[in-house]
């Protein structure tokens, strides 16, 4: 577990999600460790709503597997050693998590859910960036297929909200311009009509 011990403010702004990976594997216990930590997060009543479904070393052929008969149609038809072939051709993630929340019937706290598990999200990926791993939060639509939730042993009234590719990788991409403050910042009291 090599960790960088980059500060908050280096770890937020050199992060990018990361969509090509090395192939070196991501080990459990590196996995779980940044899960012990990003349960940091801020919950609105320590509900802690999240959980997830996790897949490193061989589980990820198995869950290769189900995404080709389940999500991706035209891989349906590839034999075992295509599928693994076609996997690493594609991406090579170390691990996958699959971040599953409650979906509370009251609005509010589904909200609120949503935005504490977001952020636990955010720790992890910040966490995994200063043991080098990279990841990429995705939302692809069979997240939400009745197979594959079933699959990954979801409940009703659960919803996976990220598959979270993470690994090991070689090039860092170019990242996006964002907005500066006095672009998006206007203080109270101040507009264009009374500044
Ligand atoms: C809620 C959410 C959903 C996302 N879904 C996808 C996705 O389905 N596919 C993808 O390639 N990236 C996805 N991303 C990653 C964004 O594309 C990425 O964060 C954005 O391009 C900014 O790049 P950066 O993270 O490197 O700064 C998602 C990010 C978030 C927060």
């Amino acid at each position: 577990m090599n960790q960088q011990s980059l500060s908050v403010r280096e770890a937020i702004i050199e992060r990018r999600s990361i969509k090509k990976f090395n192939g070196q594997p991501v080990d459990r216990e590196v996995l779980l460790q940044i899960v012990n930590d990003a349960v940091w997060a801020p919950n609105h009543k320590n509900r802690e709503p999240w959980r997830l479904v996790a897949a490193c070393g061989k589980e990820i052929l198995e869950l290769h597997k189900l995404l080709r008969d389940i999500a991706i149609p035209k891989w349906k038809e590839l034999s075992e050693e295509a599928l693994d072939k076609q996997m690493q051709k594609f991406t090579l993630p170390g691990a996958y998590a699959f971040i599953i929340v409650p979906e509370d019937v009251r609005q509010k706290q589904r909200l609120e859910d949503y935005a504490a598990a977001s952020m636990f999200i955010q720790n992890i990926q910040l966490l995994a960036w200063d043991y080098g791993i990279g990841s990429c939060w995705k939302t692809p639509d069979f997240l939400d297929a009745p197979e594959f939730r079933e699959a990954l042993g979801v409940k009703s009234g659960e919803r996976i909200i990220s598959m979270l590719q993470m690994g090991y990788f070689d090039d860092i991409p170019k990242a996006a311009e964002r907005k500066k403050s006095d672009e998006i910042v206007t203080f109270f009291g101040q507009n264009e009509d009374n500044i």
